[in-house]
């Protein structure tokens, strides 16, 4: 399976990412009950047992998955993304932390990230691959700046299948979390985008073939909250 690119894709995400960065971090708390903050921790445990050392995490909006990897006490972490405005919230909450000497947060775009080959030992991304315009693209150039034998770990909602968290989970999605978002945020696209986006998007087994493509082996995926979420984890070949 491949996913599609999507051209023009990329102005409009940034667009609408700079245009709710401010309020980003309490609507991911609200709309999810905190949910978010656990599954980030989840993905950071999968690299508990490497330690890496040098850590990329791709499409880091305000950098929480930044901030959670500092548990594995690595000695550099480098957040790209390509909303200024998102990267802005996440250098204010860097700064007040003191761990700038650790993370660095820098514009930059997944699909031609500016770094040499193989500088990294493990590259994360969390609810960003969804948004990539060119989904094989940014994939390949995620394995073009691991290490062989580099761990990839990626965050990203799923589809529930089983009745009746699936119909549940769809009437929230479709219609709670929109309206919600809508209110709370000022853009009127924003949350009926995630709905659609994840709608549209491979999950599970299709997700790890889009993996194994872009040069991943030993490609796995842990469900979360009843397949609402997953963490996909694979090893740069
Ligand atoms: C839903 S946010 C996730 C932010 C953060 N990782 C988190 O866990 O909260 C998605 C982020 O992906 C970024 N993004 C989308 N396409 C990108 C690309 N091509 N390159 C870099 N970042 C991208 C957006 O700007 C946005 O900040």
């Amino acid at each position: 399976m491949t996913a599609t690119a999507q051209p023009g894709k990329k102005k409009q995400v940034r667009d609408m990412f700079d245009g709710i960065a401010r309020r980003y971090d309490f609507l991911n708390g609200f709309l999810s009950l905190g949910t978010d903050r656990r599954w980030r921790r989840k993905a950071v445990r999968q690299l508990e047992k490497t330690r890496p050392a040098r850590i990329i995490d791709i499409a880091t909006g305000t950098g929480d998955l930044a901030l959670e990897l500092l548990r594995l006490r690595p000695s550099r972490i480098v957040g790209v993304d390509i909303s200024a405005r998102m990267l802005e919230i996440g250098k204010q909450k860097i700064v007040k932390a003191g761990v700038q000497e650790v993370i660095t947060l820098q514009e930059g775009d997944s699909e031609q990230l500016d770094f040499a080959d193989m500088s990294f030992d493990a590259a994360t991304v969390a609810f960003g691959v969804r948004n990539f315009e060119n989904v094989n693209k940014g994939l390949s150039e995620m394995a073009r700046v691991l290490k062989p034998g580099g761990q990839a770990v990626i965050l990203e909602f799923a589809q529930p299948e089983r009745f009746p968290v699936r119909q549940l989970y769809n009437f929230y999605f479709n219609r709670v979390l929109p309206f919600l978002g809508r209110v709370i945020s000022g853009n009127p696209h924003a949350y009926s985008y995630l709905p659609r986006s994840v709608g549209e998007f491979p999950y599970g087994d299709g997700f790890l073939e889009i993996m194994r493509h872009a040069g991943f082996s030993d490609t796995k995926y842990i469900s979360l909250s009843f397949g609402i979420a997953a963490i996909y984890t694979g090893i740069r070949n």
